[in-house]
């Protein structure tokens, strides 16, 4: 019998849920974001989040299942993210599938959230990609694996500061283009003269692997302020050149991105490279990874936009995979932050 698996994801600001059967095949998917309830806030406030994720969670689950045309009794099992994100988020979707699980004896399969990332690119490869290397990008993580499988991700490098995503969104506020940052500085961008302005890009000095994008946010600030640091932050209609920094920004993350990813493959000695988290949706990111692995013969895998982006169907996905190996909780189930 195929899977038909119920995934739950709870971990920031997305309610999200989906069916997929046999571990590829969207039978629904739904998601609430609560974008508009962070906004004026410029960012993520975690007991809004939670509170919002307590209204929402029914009747996504609800509409998930309404989609797929099944009800709970037609499940083989129900997976949630159970780490890391914000706990009181955590919280709701692991109780919500405990319960679930429990009242319609349905196995309970813990989900990692970073690995579902991973997992979201792999759906769209026509043959599995292992081994390959993984890199992450969202709002909260910036990391390179090294996936045997979907089960087995050995970590190579992280960011030692700030998230990739978390530099959009803190440029963006610089710059005065809203929230969630990444998408609005990307489309400010290709107004912009992406070499007009170099801003640095982070690289280890021991020739290692790593991220950090702390100093690059630094810059584009003193750049703001015409270099000098103690100058105050002209307000966004002052800014001179703002698609030009912009540009010149989303260029300095997407090569220190391209340029690691790259050379994990190259360490590795894997010619395969997936590609998952929010700013994988980035259309520079995507064009540029492309073509530089083509250039070294690595094939680069992003997920469809929808996938890129928090969501279930990764959820639900890779909760197969993890049925298949008998991964799965008891009832004492409890969510982890990190
Ligand atoms: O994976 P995700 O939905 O949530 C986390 O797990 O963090 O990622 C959200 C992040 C945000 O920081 C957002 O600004 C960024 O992904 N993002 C983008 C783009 N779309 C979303 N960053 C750059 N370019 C984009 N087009
Ligand atoms: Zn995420």
């Amino acid at each position: 019998m195929t899977e038909l698996i119920l995934g739950i994801e709870s971990s920031c600001d997305e309610t999200a849920a989906a069916v997929v059967r046999g571990a590829r095949e969207v039978l629904s998917s739904v998601v609430h974001s609560q974008i508009d309830e962070h906004a004026v806030y410029g960012g993520v406030v975690p007991e809004i989040a939670g509170r919002s994720h307590l209204r929402k969670i029914l009747p996504v689950i609800d509409g998930a299942l309404d989609q797929a045309g099944l009800r709970l009794e037609d499940l083989s099992g129900i997976a949630v993210t159970q780490c890391p994100g914000l706990i009181g988020s955590l919280l709701v979707g692991v109780s919500v599938a405990k319960s679930l699980a429990f009242t319609h004896n349905l196995p309970l399969i813990p989900v990692h959230h970073i690995e579902a990332h991973v997992y979201a690119a792999s759906m769209e490869c026509a043959e599995p990609p292992y081994p390959c290397i993984a890199l992450v990008v969202s709002g909260g993580h910036t990391a390179l694996y090294r996936a045997e499988s979907p089960l087995e991700m050995s970590l190579l490098a992280t960011t030692l500061d700030d998230a990739a995503g978390e530099a959009f969104d803190k440029v963006s506020w610089l710059l005065g283009t809203g929230y969630p940052g990444g998408p609005e500085v990307s489309k400010l961008a290709t107004e912009g003269d992406r070499t007009q302005i170099r801003f640095p890009r982070y690289k280890p000095k021991d020739g290692s692997l790593g991220f950090s994008f702390s100093g690059l946010k630094t810059s584009v600030l003193y750049h703001l302020r015409g270099g000098d640091a103690l100058a105050p932050t002209p307000e966004p209609d002052k800014i001179e050149r703002r698609a030009d920094v912009a540009a010149g920004f989303e260029e300095a993350v997407v090569d220190a991105l391209a340029t690691q990813s790259l050379q994990a493959c190259r360490q590795e000695r894997l010619p395969r490279l997936l590609v998952g988290g929010g700013v994988a949706c980035n259309r520079r990111l995507r064009e540029s990874l492309t073509e530089r692995g083509a250039q070294r013969g690595v094939t680069v895998t992003f997920p469809s936009p929808a996938y890129c982006t928090d969501n279930a169907v990764m959820i639900a996905g890779l909760g197969t995979e993890l049925l298949r190996a008998g991964r799965t909780a008891g009832f004492d189930l409890d969510a982890a932050s990190r």
